[in-house]
């Protein structure tokens, strides 16, 4: 297992924890308007995007302060066997952003989606504990001091289960109870004293009866969390917003932070993106809905001092989940990101510019 760590030393993605802005990014990004306002604004990418598209890598660099790997660390990429860990577009992604200055966050150390095959025939309920508790330090170890925060949990809460504590039915549910969520943010906090430690969930935005009873199971869950003195910093909401959803109430979000951020929290935005999969077929008309989703958002979780980060999933309509996940019925492609696929910036970030610079400012990042 300690074969792969051999290939690079940890140490070498140390260094960027808090002087990570070596490159100043040009005046009108993304990245700068936030941080006037000392938050940090960066997007999830794929390596091989970057690797194989140098005008996207370029406009990512400049736009963003901070980067998540799509998917480089999750399990199914990871851990090809139950013995093997392989870090290789993980380390390109990390010297990517080491390279422009940028920062990282880490997504993501327990889910119960994107699990390698060979998952469910090794990992049994006696070994599960140690499995898990390896995975986390070996892999937060090797990238410990370059990390900003890391989704040690993802999605852990669904009403639907039934469930005590309103916890998903997971594989790891299924292995270890409900304690393998206190055991990943321990082995997390162990393997790297810096970075922060976030559950990370969606579904908690609107003001439909769903979405409230969401809230509340997260806002338990935290509860419970912090009071019995588990390390978790923040929560993380996914904020994957649908465009044509009316229910939005920005108190009721708000209240939601408040409390949160009264357990002690911080509060990041981690996968932003509004689909517009129902949206009018007119691309000026469904630009500006999508725009006007992004600043009322914005200037909703803005109002809360303890939100901290903004990421949006994904920065230009070239590469987007939504592409496959939110494809639109009559067949024309995607536009949720604040960039076109032409790399050029559309209504949607220049609301997200509009929301940054009339945010309060939080004091240095
Ligand atoms: C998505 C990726 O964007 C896709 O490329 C992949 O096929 C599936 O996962 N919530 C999460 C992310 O926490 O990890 C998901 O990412 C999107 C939903």
């Amino acid at each position: 297992m300690a074969d792969a760590t051999r290939v690079l030393e940890p140490e070498r993605w140390g260094g960027i924890q808090e002087g990570g802005r070596g490159a100043a990014p040009a005046d009108a990004s993304l990245a700068a308007l936030a941080g006037r306002r000392g938050l940090l604004y960066g997007a999830a990418t794929k390596e091989r995007t970057l690797r194989n598209d140098p005008q996207f890598a370029a406009a990512f660099a400049r736009e963003c302060a901070i980067l998540v790997p799509e998917y480089e660390l999750k399990w199914s990429k990871l851990r090809p066997g139950p013995d093997r860990y392989d870090f290789g577009s993980a380390d390109r992604l990390a010297s990517f952003a080491r390279a422009h200055g940028m920062r990282m966050r880490g997504h993501t150390l327990v889910w119960h989606k994107a699990l390698p095959v060979w998952f469910d025939e090794k990992v049994t309920r006696d070994n599960a504990e140690r499995i898990l508790r390896d995975h986390i330090d070996t892999v937060v170890r090797r990238y410990a001091g370059a990390i900003h925060s890391w989704d040690v949990v993802n999605e852990a809460v669904r009403l639907e289960d039934r469930l005590p504590g309103r916890l998903r039915r997971s594989p790891w549910y299924d292995r270890l109870g409900p304690d393998y969520i206190r055991i990943a943010f321990e082995a997390a906090a162990k393997a790297d004293p810096n970075a922060r430690l976030v559950y990370n969930d969606y579904g908690v935005d609107y003001a439909t009866r769903s979405e409230g009873r969401k809230r509340e199971a997260v806002y338990g869950l935290l509860q419970n969390l912090v009071s019995t003195g588990t390390p978790i910093h923040a929560l993380g909401i996914q904020s994957h917003l649908r465009g044509w959803e009316r229910r939005f109430d920005p108190l009721e979000l708000q209240s939601f932070l408040r409390a949160v951020a009264e357990l002690g929290l911080e509060v990041y935005v981690t996968e932003l993106d509004v689909s517009d999969q129902r949206l009018p077929a007119t691309i000026a008309e469904r630009d500006a809905i999508v725009a006007r989703v992004y600043e009322e958002y914005l200037e909703a979780v803005l109002d809360v001092p303890q939100v901290r980060l903004v990421m949006t999933w994904g920065l230009s309509d070239r590469y987007t989940w939504l592409t496959e996940h939110r494809p639109r019925p009559d067949g024309q492609p995607v536009r949720p990101l604040p960039l076109d696929a032409e790399l050029q910036a559309k209504p949607a970030w220049r609301a997200m510019a509009r929301a940054f610079s009339s945010a309060a400012d939080r004091g240095g990042v």
